[in-house]
């Protein structure tokens, strides 16, 4: 993509005619947040990792960008819905992950595990805050320093180093970190000795990460359980995986179908990692069928208000919280949401009162006391999660909503347009 274009892409807008009720189905794609992990543990192995199911989103773009700067080799074939990825680290030759990379994607700090523990030195640009939080990296850093790592950080840039290979270690986070457990996950595989990670996030893609670095010859045990062991080699190897179905993406149309006051099946995904939601939804009034590999959200009756609060997994998703607010902002009664992971995660908040939700906020808690209906408005998106609440709030709301700043929805939402607009959704977009 050319500087123009890209300027261009910015500067799109979707416009939503609210007030159809959606109907139909919708297949999700593959996990960003699996995939780009996984893409990052390319960079442990000397031989190729075949990816399938690989989401069409910016972040996977922005992932084989920072991956073909450390000198990896990648091939892209387009399969319609998705990417094959054959991605081959044979011939690494850059150990810098530069600010410019990082900026746009905070996924960019896990090529520090893998380049660590297999080539003894990596420097990656801080990723920073973002608009939802500050988001620190100090576990990541101390679980590497566990394991043997000299890590500085000078200029902006954390720079790791060990001589000879990185030492297993018993290591206890004292926080719960998806990213963090990711990187102490990838850097153990090819540790000296054995590695026992506790007070591990339980994700889904985290799960996802370990069966791939199972493919590659890793050894491992307890992922999905809060204590994983590792027990490194001396390298991995060739191997092909294919990226779980995205909870998140699947979760934001199951709530899509309930704001509507639709009916639409959801496929391609295992109900259970959703389960939280779905029974938040059916609290709410909604039906929630599950069946095999997918669930039926069905909606026509008043929403009623439900409580919720973040939590790690299995808890209720923070990257869920905005799209459930933008629900309740239509319930018959008034709910609570506490926002308990990132600091700053109500940006959509002034974004929603401005389609005339009624919520009020005091530190990690939105009050949120529901109204007959929204009214459609011009509104700003502000991160991912955020944006896309905004376009559930336009499709339940009457007239015309106006989206700016959309790219951020192109990072985790691949066909958005068109797979709203397959279930009878007026959206489309307008480019800059
Ligand atoms: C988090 C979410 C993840 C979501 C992602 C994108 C959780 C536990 N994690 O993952 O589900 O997909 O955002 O929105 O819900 N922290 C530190 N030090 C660190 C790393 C993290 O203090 O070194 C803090 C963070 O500031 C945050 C919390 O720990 O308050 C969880 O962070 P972490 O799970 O690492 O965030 P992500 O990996 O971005």
């Amino acid at each position: 993509m050319c500087a123009k274009q890209k300027i261009l892409f910015i500067m799109d807008s979707i416009i939503i005619q609210g007030g159809n009720s959606l109907n139909g189905r919708v297949n999700i794609s593959g996990a960003k947040n699996a995939a780009l992990p996984i893409m990052a543990a390319s960079l442990l192995a000397c031989g190729k990792l075949h990816l399938s199911n690989i989401p069409k989103l910016t972040d996977i773009y922005t992932m084989k960008e920072l991956l073909a700067n450390h000198g990896a080799s990648i091939e892209v074939t387009d399969k319609n819905d998705s990417y094959d990825l054959a991605i081959d680290c044979s011939n690494i030759s850059n150990f810098e992950a530069p600010y410019d990379i990082v900026r746009k994607m905070r996924a960019s700090i896990w090529v520090l595990g893998p380049l660590l523990t297999r080539f003894g030195k990596a420097q990656v640009s801080l990723p920073g805050g973002c608009a939802i939080g500050a988001r620190l990296v100090d576990l990541h850093i101390n679980s590497l320093e566990a394991m043997g790592a000299t890590i500085e950080i000078e200029h902006g840039y954390i720079k790791a180093s060990c001589s000879g290979r990185l030492k297993g270690v018993h290591f206890n986070f004292n926080k719960i970190s998806v990213g963090a457990t990711i990187n102490a996950i990838m850097a153990a595989t090819l540790a000296d000795g054995e590695t026992v990670l506790m007070n591990c996030a339980r994700e889904p893609e985290i799960v996802d990460l370990c069966k791939a670095l199972r493919q590659m010859g890793a050894e491992i045990q307890g992922e999905g359980t809060d204590e994983i062991k590792i027990t490194g080699k001396e390298s991995l190897k060739d191997a092909s995986y294919k990226i779980m179905p995205d909870r998140i993406e699947a979760g934001t149309y199951m709530i899509a179908a309930a704001i509507t006051k639709g009916n639409i099946d959801i496929t391609g995904i295992d109900y259970h990692i959703l389960e939280n939601l779905g029974l938040k939804l059916a609290s709410a009034g909604v039906h929630v069928t599950p069946f095999n590999e997918g669930v039926n959200i069905k909606c026509n009756d008043i929403i009623k208000p439900v409580d919720v609060h973040t939590e790690v997994y299995p808890g209720f998703s923070t990257d869920l919280q905005a799209q459930f607010m933008s629900l309740m902002c239509i319930s018959n009664g008034t709910s609570v949401i506490t926002e308990n992971i990132f600091e700053n995660r109500f940006m959509h908040v002034p974004e929603l009162c401005r389609m005339g939700a009624n919520i009020a906020i005091s530190g990690h808690t939105a009050t949120i006391r529901g109204v007959e209906a929204l009214s459609g408005a011009e509104v700003m998106a502000s991160d991912l999660r955020a944006s896309v609440s905004l376009v559930l709030a336009g499709l339940a709301a009457e007239g015309e909503t106006i989206i700016r700043r959309v790219y951020h929805l192109d990072r985790g939402y691949q066909q958005l347009e068109q797979k709203l607009s397959a279930c009878g959704a007026d959206i489309r977009r307008v480019k800059g």
